[in-house]
């Protein structure tokens, strides 16, 4: 310490708050499809798409995709039976990969950014715009909520007060539409020389960083006016319309799509029968060539529910759309309010394969074993939803969910060979995880003696409800979808923090990311995400002249680039990442310079000092 002195370790520090500084998000991910209403190819074209509606065998306003999933060249979507009209309830549409990876620029027209769910009713682009919140109640579930209705409008509710993870997800605030490398470097070198200036000139500052005790005031005191004053910004809400820095070929991409594996698979025959597949809510593409159907078997769910088929996992070989295998949950799987709307599946031998089915309405999990051809019921506290965490608003509408066992994500296999299972309730704002080696002996797994092999790694504090969570093996970042928030937000499965800051922005919006349903990355590394207002859907109405629809992509790479899940930045000690937050700068803006030699050779003697830190605080 003696040796290195306050000047290197204060610098040392900056450095630390500059990597916290750096951790922004680009909210890289561009719209890819988009429609206001989905659209099928009928096998006789218009004819039968005009006897489809007559009969009432499709709706086009009732039809809502939910699940997404890409392998290879066929995006595939599930399009559940929420109401009458479905033609079909799992459908694909081809990619055309190269004229969405290159040519197919950001649609952000209008897109808000920096709006907490509960201000979004006079901004973004649905019906509700300036109404008073709709108050929805009562509801079971998210997904099987046989009884529900409106009680709203009524008198205004105030929106929930700015909760912390808004908070930190807003401060991320968002980038300049990138322009070039060059203008990347300009930001980097602004933030890095305004953290230097700051360092080089406050003592007073400096004082604060030894009273940790006085940190936690003093940063809410200085945050809070702060992200007031970025919002009131007029400036921060209407962003440039990038899309008119492009030529005029970007259209929207609205395909129809062609029913997977084919009509037949969901014609009903009689009133009471089956079809083929009858309603599924999430699919999943493994690496061995097989789709996955977690089919629900449930019919008009938000109507006059029918069960046509117990909860069944199908599962289709790619190569030829073959149905390989149907296995019906045995009945002691199917309890009361069971309702399974998510699968994972561990692949990492093709022969030895196990699916993990969430089980939201009666919280619990089956895993399926695909050699055995055999399933057993997982049950656990960790399953059960925050009955504190049920409260949601999104544009507007408020309704309260009571959702259990709900995003389940699976790592590459551990040392021991094992997957690590991170999970989390729908209605809860923690995440949990457990290993696949405890799961996958059905001896141990339906025990009561693995209660403390579940492991509690954090929260996501207010409002930080997940729905749907995936993760990307190659980079070991899990992806979250973020219903009350309007976000997709990461968190890097090597950082041993699970708190609000150590979770990263991948995108927020409260136009293209209103109910953010299904996240997915596929082998080539990008990620996708389906967003569907479907709180909208439910308790109110699409308007089917408004975008209601959209899948949005971005190479992982892109998605994380600059957020905390970035894989170039090293987690941070949590002693620097809180001096960081002491030393945040709340009103200095110092003009972007561009980089120079002195600013590399700040950027090595940087370097070198965080190595000094590093080797003090170890
Ligand atoms: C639920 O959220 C709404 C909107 O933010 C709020 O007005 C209401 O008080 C909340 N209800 C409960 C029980 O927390
Ligand atoms: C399953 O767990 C039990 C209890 O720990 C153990 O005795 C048994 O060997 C395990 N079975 C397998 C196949 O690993």
């Amino acid at each position: 310490m003696g040796v290195l002195g306050p000047n290197v370790l204060l610098l040392g520090m900056a450095i630390g708050m500059a990597m916290v500084t750096l951790v922004a998000s680009n909210d890289n991910l561009r719209v890819a499809y988009q429609w206001n209403q989905i659209d099928y190819e009928f096998p006789g074209g218009n004819d039968d798409r005009a006897e489809a509606i007559r009969s009432g065998a499709y709706v086009p306003e009732n039809v809502i995709p939910v699940g997404l999933e890409v392998y290879k060249k066929r995006l595939f979507l599930t399009l559940p039976r929420w109401k009458p009209g479905i033609p079909a309830s799992l459908a694909y549409i081809n990619i055309n990969g190269d004229k969405i990876q290159q040519n197919m620029p950001m649609l952000e027209l209008s897109a808000v950014n920096q709006l907490p769910s509960g201000q979004a009713s006079n901004l973004g682009g649905t019906k509700h715009s300036g109404q008073a919140p709709l108050n929805v109640s009562p509801v079971r579930c998210c997904c099987c909520c046989k009884v529900f209705h409106q009680e709203g409008p009524e008198a205004f509710s105030a929106p929930q007060s700015s909760a912390p993870l808004i908070t930190h997800l807003s401060s991320l605030g968002r980038r300049t539409p990138r322009l070039s490398e060059k203008d990347d470097d300009r930001l980097y070198v602004a933030d890095f020389e305004k953290l230097l200036q700051l360092a080089q000139t406050s003592d007073r500052q400096q004082q604060q960083q030894q009273q940790e005790s006085s940190a936690q005031s003093s940063r809410s005191r200085r945050e809070g006016p702060e992200l007031d004053k970025k919002r009131a910004s007029p400036s921060r809400r209407h962003r440039q319309p990038v899309a008119s820095r492009w030529p005029d070929h970007t259209t929207t991409q609205s395909p129809k799509l062609r029913p997977y594996p084919s009509w037949n698979a969901h014609r009903q025959m009689g009133d009471e029968e089956a079809p083929e597949i009858v309603s599924p809510f999430r699919i999943r593409a493994d690496r061995c060539g097989r789709l996955w159907v977690l089919d629900t078997g449930v019919s008009d769910l938000l109507g006059e529910t029918k069960v046509l088929a117990p909860t069944s996992l199908l599962v289709y070989d790619l190569h030829n759309d073959n149905l390989l295998r149907r296995f019906k949950f045995p009945a002691d799987h199917i309890k009361e309010s069971s309702f399974y709307a998510n699968i994972a599946v561990e692949d990492t031998d093709c022969d030895d394969t196990f699916a993990y089915a969430a089980d939201l309405g009666a919280p619990g999990l089956v895993v399926y074993s695909w050699k055995l051809q055999e399933s057993w019921r997982v049950q656990h506290h960790f399953f059960h939803p925050d009955p504190l965490a049920g409260n949601y608003t999104i544009t507007g509408i408020s309704f309260q969910w009571d959702d259990g066992l709900f995003g389940i994500a699976l790592s590459r296999p551990q040392s021991d060979g094992f997957a690590t299972l991170y999970f989390h309730p729908l209605s809860s704002t923690n995440e949990f995880s457990v290993s696949t080696r405890i799961l996958r002996n059905q001896t141990l797994a339906t025990s009561d003696k693995i209660y403390r092999e579940f492991k509690v790694l954090g929260s996501r504090g207010p409002n930080g409800q997940a729905g749907v969570a995936f993760l990307d093996q190659k980079t070991g970042v899990i992806f979250y979808a973020l219903p009350n928030l309007n976000a997709v937000t990461c968190w890097k499965t090597s950082n041993r923090a699970y708190t609000i800051k150590s979770l990263g922005r991948v995108y927020m919006s409260v136009t293209d990311m209103v109910f953010p349903n299904d996240v997915k990355v596929d082998d080539e590394s990008n990620l996708w995400v389906l967003s569907d207002r479907l709180h909208q859907y439910m308790y109110s109405s699409l308007d089917p002249k408004d975008v209601n629809f959209r899948i949005l992509t971005a190479t992982v790479k892109d998605a994380i680039e600059n957020t905390a899940c970035d894989t170039k930045i090293k987690p941070l000690p949590d002693i620097i990442t809180n001096l960081g937050d002491i030393l945040r700068p709340s009103t200095t803006t110092v003009p972007p310079k561009t980089k120079s030699a002195a600013s590399s050779v700040l950027t090595s003697l940087a370097v070198l000092a965080v190595a000094a830190l590093a080797k003090l605080l170890l």
